[in-house]
């Protein structure tokens, strides 16, 4: 499969110095690129502004605003058969000319910065694909609403499959994350309880590639 996987989160600029971000490290999400890669897929990871070492052998392009990771989705989203949507993009950057400027905002006074939604990227890509693409999103919620928000989120984005994650998983060494499927069954690594970054992503690309093999009419899958 052509495996396009985007990880980290977004920056939104307030001026030339400062943004708007989120504590994700892109962990994840290049586990997640190394693990497809290591199973011989042809793997392309959009990786936001983070410090994280990128897997080697993948094709590795950078991002650090939603605007920019919307590019490249657009670019790159037509030439792959399987997203996953691991980045924590921005829900809200500045509105452009709301107390924000192009050099350093200077302390005069109080400050009072209007934000405005960023677009929906993952739904974006769900409503422009071709028969045969999957993709698979990403919800991170409080630990007591997490599966029914998580189920909401795939039936609204309209993705395949979603990775239901709680919210003390970003940042964190470990995930204690469910695969849920678009027909109501989901799915947990064999072990119980959380475990780490690189084996959830082996396990993931693993259970991955069996939905592909399901939709493509149980044809083996194809490297
Ligand atoms: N996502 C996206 N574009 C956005 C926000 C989120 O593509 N502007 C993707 C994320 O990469 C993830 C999934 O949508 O795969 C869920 O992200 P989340 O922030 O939980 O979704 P929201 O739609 O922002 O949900 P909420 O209504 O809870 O804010």
């Amino acid at each position: 499969m052509r495996v396009l996987v985007t990880a980290g989160p977004t920056f939104e600029p307030i001026d030339a110095v400062r943004y708007l971000g989120n504590r994700s490290s892109g962990r994840l999400g290049c586990a997640i690129a190394g693990a497809f890669n290591a199973r011989g897929h042809r793997t392309r990871l959009l990786l936001g502004p983070v410090a994280t070492e990128p897997p080697a052998g993948v094709d590795l392009l950078r991002f650090r605003t939603t605007e920019e990771l919307g590019r490249l989705l657009d670019r790159a989203w037509p030439e792959a058969d399987l997203l996953v949507m691991a980045a924590a993009v921005a829900d809200f950057r500045p509105e452009p000319g709301s107390a924000t400027a192009e050099g350093k905002l200077e302390r005069t006074g109080s400050l009072l910065l209007r934000l405005v939604p960023t677009p929906d990227l993952v739904a974006r890509c769900a409503l422009n694909r071709r028969p045969g693409q999957l993709i698979v999103g990403f919800a991170l919620e409080p630990a007591e609403e997490l599966s029914e928000r998580a189920a909401a989120k795939l039936l609204r984005k309209k993705l395949d499959a979603i990775v239901a994650n709680p919210l003390e998983t970003m940042d964190a060494e470990t995930i204690d994350g469910t695969l849920l499927h678009s027909d109501g069954s989901s799915e947990r690594p064999p072990e119980h309880g959380a475990v780490s970054k690189d084996d959830f992503a082996a396990w993931l690309a693993g259970r991955v590639e069996a939905l592909a093999a399901r939709a493509a009419g149980g044809a083996a899958t194809g490297i």
